[in-house]
C-alpha cells in the first residue's frame, strides 16, 4: 500500500486533532469526524496548534499539504477514505458498533486502525467481516510530540496491514514498534509500573510527590531518552543488576488494586488538569501555562535527538 491521500480520523477529542495534523503534514488529505459539532469546531483550533508545534519541530513533510475537512456525517467522512483511524472513547461497545459502521461504508481493501490505549484487537474485530484490515495503532499524547506508534496485530490482522501501518508511521518520520496483544500494550505496561511503585513510594511517605518528580525525571527519564532499559541494562552491567534485583524485586509493590490516594480523588472528582485540582492543585491559568511548558520542553528535547528518530541505534 502506498501513502493513501485519504485519511478518515474518527473521533476529535484529545487525541484525533494532532493525529490529523500529522497526516495532513505527510501529505494526505484528511476528513476528521465526530458526533458532536462543538468537538470539531475545538478540532479545529487543536490542528492550527498542532501544526504550529509541527513547525517548531521542523517535522518531516510530505510532498504536499494536505486539506482538513471537518463533518458530523460519517458517509462523507468515509466517502474517499483509503485508511481509517478510529479515536473515538475507550469503549469496547462503542469502538465494535463505529468499527462497524465503517466496514458498511467502505471497500475491504481500506485499512481500519483503532487507537485503542489497549482493548485486544483481536476483541474489536470479533464481528468484522474482514478483521485482516483491522490494526491497532496507538498514539502517544500528544500525538503530533511524541514519535512512537505501536502497531498491534489481532489474531487475524494480515502482514500486509500490519506492514503497511508500519511504513505508513516511517513516512512519516515516527518510530513504529511492533507487539503482540498483552493488556494495555507495552508503553502503558511500563508507565503504569513505574506510576504504581511511585504511589506507593509517596504514600509510605518515604519521598513528597514533589521530590518524585524530581527523582524521576533527572535520575531515569533525562536518560531514558538517551538510553532504553535494555541498553541500560548492559550499561549498568548484568551482574549488577543479579545482585540488586535478588533482593529488590521481592520488595517492589504488587498491588493489583487502584491505590488510595487516587479512588479518594476520583471520590472527591479530583482529576488532575481537567479539574484544576488533582494530586496538586492549580490556580487560574497555571494548567494552560503548565500544559505550554510542558509542550515546550518536549519539542526542545526532541529537536536535540537524532535524526531520524533511531539511527543512534548500534
Ligand atoms: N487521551 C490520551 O492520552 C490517549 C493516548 C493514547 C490513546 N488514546 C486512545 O485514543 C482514543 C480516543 O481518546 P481521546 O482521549 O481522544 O478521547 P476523547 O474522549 O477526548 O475524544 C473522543 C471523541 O470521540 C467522539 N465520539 C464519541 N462517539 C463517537 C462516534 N460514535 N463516532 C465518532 N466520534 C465519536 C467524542 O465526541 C469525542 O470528541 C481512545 O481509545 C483512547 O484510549 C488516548
Amino acid at each position: 500500500m502506498s501513502t493513501p491521500r485519504n485519511i478518515t480520523v474518527l473521533g476529535s477529542g484529545i487525541m484525533g486533532p494532532g493525529i490529523a495534523a500529522v497526516f495532513a503534514r505527510s501529505g494526505a488529505d484528511v476528513t476528521i469526524y465526530d458526533v458532536v459539532q462543538d468537538a470539531l469546531d475545538r478540532a479545529a483550533e487543536g490542528v492550527k496548534v498542532a501544526e504550529g508545534v509541527l513547525d517548531k519541530l521542523d517535522a518531516a513533510r510530505g510532498d504536499r499539504q494536505g486539506e482538513l475537512s471537518f463533518t458530523t456525517s460519517i458517509e462523507e467522512a468515509l466517502a474517499k477514505a483509503e485508511y481509517v483511524l478510529e479515536a473515538v472513547p475507550e469503549r469496547e461497545d462503542l469502538k465494535k458498533q463505529v468499527i462497524a459502521q465503517v466496514e458498511s461504508l467502505v471497500g475491504p481493501e481500506v485499512i481500519i486502525a483503532s487507537n485503542t490505549s489497549g482493548i485486544p484487537i483481536t476483541k474489536l474485530a470479533e464481528d468484522m467481516k474482514h478483521p485482516e484490515r483491522f490494526v491497532g495503532m496507538h498514539w502517544s499524547n500528544p500525538p503530533h510530540v511524541i514519535p512512537l506508534i505501536e502497531v498491534v496485530p489481532g489474531e487475524q490482522t494480515s502482514d500486509a496491514t500490519r506492514d503497511a501501518v508500519v511504513a505508513l508511521a516511517n513516512s512519516f518520520g515516527y518510530e513504529a514498534v511492533l507487539e503482540g496483544e498483552v493488556p494495555g500494550f507495552v508503553e502503558n505496561r511500563i508507565l503504569y509500573a513505574i506510576m504504581r511503585e511511585s504511589l506507593a513510594l509517596v504514600d509510605e511517605g518515604i519521598i513528597s510527590k514533589e521530590d518524585m518528580d524530581i527523582c524521576v525525571r533527572w535520575g531515569i527519564g533525562f536518560k531514558l531518552a538517551v538510553v532504553g532499559p535494555m541498553r541500560l541494562l548492559d550499561m549498568a552491567g548484568l551482574d549488577t543488576y543479579n545482585n540488586v534485583a535478588s533482593y529488590l524485586n521481592r520488595d517492589l509493590s504488587k498491588t493489583d488494586g487502584v491505590p488510595q490516594v487516587i479512588t479518594d480523588n476520583i471520590e472527591a472528582q479530583t482529576f488532575g488538569f481537567k479539574s484544576g485540582k488533582g494530586l496538586f492543585e492549580y490556580g487560574e491559568g497555571d494548567v494552560a501555562a503548565k500544559r505550554a511548558q510542558i509542550v515546550s520542553q518536549l519539542i526542545q528535547v526532541r529537536n536535540a535527538m537524532p535524526k531520524p528518530l533511531s539511527s543512534d541505534q548500534v
